[in-house]
């Protein structure tokens, strides 16, 4: 039940983040929501940022689905498309296209390594699991898969952190360089913990059925 719940807030969320990229860069002027110093910075790498947007949105779109067992299950060659898709536009065209906007954005130095760092991370752990999907290690694939959309829901985190920053009264030029590593690092040691916990499941159950077979031995 409180899986369920959690499922369906993480869906939400990303159905959000999509539903305000689309209307702000597709129905807006690119930059109306920014400020000046954005805004001019977004005219300028025009590309970057469209490419960015729309590319990565299909990752928060595709990644929900990806995790569902019961379509991996019942349509494996639409798990494999839209895969592909999640990994070479998603990450592969967003990532990079975030690596360059990482290169031009507001907040100096600390916003420009947050947002660089999380766009090399996002493209390698999207690379390792394409490798080991590649390879048929379907138990790496998964872990890496796990690591990944942690990176991805960055994008939810940044619009969660920003806003929380403002009720706070801490000025944007402050909030937003701590917001570009906030906005990952949290998830991606969440990721860690999430993985640790389920390995440790499965060892503790593989000695307890271990120890069955060998007291019913
Ligand atoms: C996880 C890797 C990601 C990286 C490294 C990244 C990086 C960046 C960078 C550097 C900017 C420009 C910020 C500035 O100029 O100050 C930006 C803006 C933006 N990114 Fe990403 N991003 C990522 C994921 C996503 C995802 C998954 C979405 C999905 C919708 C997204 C949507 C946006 C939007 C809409 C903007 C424009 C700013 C806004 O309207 O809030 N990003 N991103």
């Amino acid at each position: 039940m409180l899986r369920t719940l959690r499922h369906c807030l993480l869906v939400f969320l990303c159905l959000a983040v999509v539903a305000y990229t689309v209307y702000v860069y597709g129905v807006l002027p690119l930059g109306a929501m920014m400020n000046p110093t954005m805004r001019a910075n977004f005219e300028h790498n025009w590309l970057g940022i469209y490419t960015h947007v729309f590319a990565s949105s299909l990752a928060l779109l595709l990644g929900p689905l990806q995790f569902s067992a019961r379509l991996r299950a019942a349509r494996p060659r639409l798990h494999r498309w839209l895969g592909r898709t999640y990994l070479g536009v998603g990450i592969g065209l967003g990532g990079l296209a975030g690596l360059y906007m990482a290169a031009h954005a507001y907040g100096g130095f600390w916003a420009r390594s947050g947002f660089a760092l999380l766009a090399l991370a996002w493209l390698y752990t999207g690379w390792q699991a394409y490798s080991a999907a590649r390879a048929r290690d379907i138990s790496s694939h998964r872990r890496w898969m796990l690591r990944n959309f942690a990176l991805t829901l960055a994008a939810v985190s940044l619009r969660v952190l920003i806003p929380l920053s403002q009720i706070g009264g801490i000025p944007f030029s402050l909030a937003y360089p701590a917001i570009a590593w906030l906005c990952w690092v949290p998830n991606a040691l969440l990721a860690e913990a999430l993985l640790r916990r389920q390995s440790s499941q499965r060892r503790g159950s593989g000695l307890s059925a271990a120890a069955t077979a060998r007291a019913t031995q």
